[in-house]
This record gives structure tokens, sequence and C-alpha cells, in this order.
């Protein structure tokens, strides 16, 4: 039985997902490398210093570790100027919809990304209060797809992994799910995210008896 739900939070709960893809593509253009919405889909999930090895392995490059440390201070800069005005607007349909009810429901939720900014995004998103846990990519030592985030969000929240469901919109982050052995709900293209439990393209598919059915 489910009693603890954990957010991914870019692509899942804020519109985000676009801006990290518009910071990593002034990053690739300087590089000299293409980088299409396709090759965005590795680097979904995934921490800042791997996302800046899979796109250095994309165009095949090698640079110095103190370009890479340059190149991912550039890309948080840029990504942070891009999020400046963000606002509630920017929460994805449905989703305040569904905290409301979990929450209002007594379910425990917590938020589970691998982003470094996630504090910062849900402050000015105004979310913050909903969560139980939030681990972010400051909490983790092994990020996504290892499944020490999500296991993490189990502890903090004193629950097991049978007991936690997930929702995430990245093939790395429901790689993690499953080895956690919980239940993953994809956000997202079916196709990408193949080896979730279930799939849905957007919260407002996702009817509150199914979740309380779990
Ligand atoms: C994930 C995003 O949530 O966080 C990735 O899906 C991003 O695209 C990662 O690279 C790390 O984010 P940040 O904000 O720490 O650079
Ligand atoms: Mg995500």
């Amino acid at each position: 039985m489910i009693s603890c739900f954990i957010f991914d939070l870019d692509g899942v709960i804020v519109n985000t997902s676009t801006h990290h893809f518009h910071a990593w593509q002034q990053i690739a253009n300087s590089l000299g490398i293409e980088f299409s919405e396709n090759d965005n889909q590795k680097l979904k999930g995934i921490s800042r210093e791997d996302s800046l090895k899979t796109l250095l392995k994309i165009g095949n490059q090698i640079i110095s570790d103190s370009e890479f440390k340059k190149l991912l201070e550039l890309k948080n800069n840029i990504y942070l100027d891009l999020i400046s005005g963000l606002d509630k607007n920017a929460i994805l349909p449905s989703v305040t919809e569904k905290l409301n009810f979990l929450k209002s429901s007594g379910y425990k939720i917590a938020l589970a990304s691998s982003s470094k900014n996630a504090k910062t995004v849900l402050n000015q998103i105004g979310l913050n209060d909903y969560f139980d846990a939030v681990i972010d990519g400051n909490r983790v030592s092994k990020p996504k797809p290892n499944p020490e985030i999500f296991l993490t969000a189990a502890k903090l929240t004193n629950s097991t992994a049978q007991n936690c469901a997930v929702f995430e919109d990245s093939f790395a982050g429901i790689c993690g799910v499953k080895d956690a052995n919980m239940l993953a709900i994809g956000i997202g293209n079916k196709e990408i995210l193949y080896n979730s439990d279930y799939v849905f393209e957007n919260f407002g598919q996702i009817s509150n008896q199914f979740l309380e059915s779990l």
C-alpha cells in the first residue's frame, strides 16, 4: 500500500526542463557541439556534472578540469538567469490540485530532485509547505540513476520503499526508482519511460481514485 508520494521537480512539478535545455544549448554552441532536443533526453534527471560529461561525449571533446568547472558555473548562471522571473504560473497543470488532494488525504509527500537549485525553485513557485522532506542535489553523494535520493526520501518520511510511489519524467529517474524497489509513475512519453509501472502524459490524466487504489 502506498503511503508516501515522492515528486521529482524539473519536468514534473514545474516547466523548468526547457530552461535547463536552453542553458545547455548555449554551452554546446560555445563548444561547437550540435545538441538537439533528442540529445537532451540523456541529460534529463542527471546531475549538472554528469550532464556536462554527457555533452562532451556527444561532441567527442576533452577539456581541462578548470574549463570543466568554468562551464558548470556558466551553465548555472545562464539557468539562474532564465528562471529569475519564475513564479507559480510555471507550475505544470493539475499539480497543485494533486498536492492538495494528497496532503488533505494524509499521505506523506517528498521531493527528490537532482537539482542543486531545487529549494530556490520551490520557493519561487510557492510550493514549499507541501513537502514533509526535500532532498536535492546537495544532499546526495550518488546522483540519479542511483537510487540513493529515493531511499533518502523514504527514510526522512519514515516510509519503507514498498510504501513509496515516485513521479518522474526522466529515464534516469525511473531507473533509480526501480532500483529503489519503489512504484514508478512516469510523467511524459511512454516510449522513453517504458520501464515505468504506469505512464501518464500529465497530472490531468491521473485521477484521485487511481492514487487511492495504489
Ligand atoms: C534535474 C534536471 O532535475 O536537475 C537536469 O532534470 C539538471 O536537467 C539537474 O541538470 C541538475 O540541476 P542543477 O540545477 O543542479 O544544475
Ligand atoms: Mg525531471
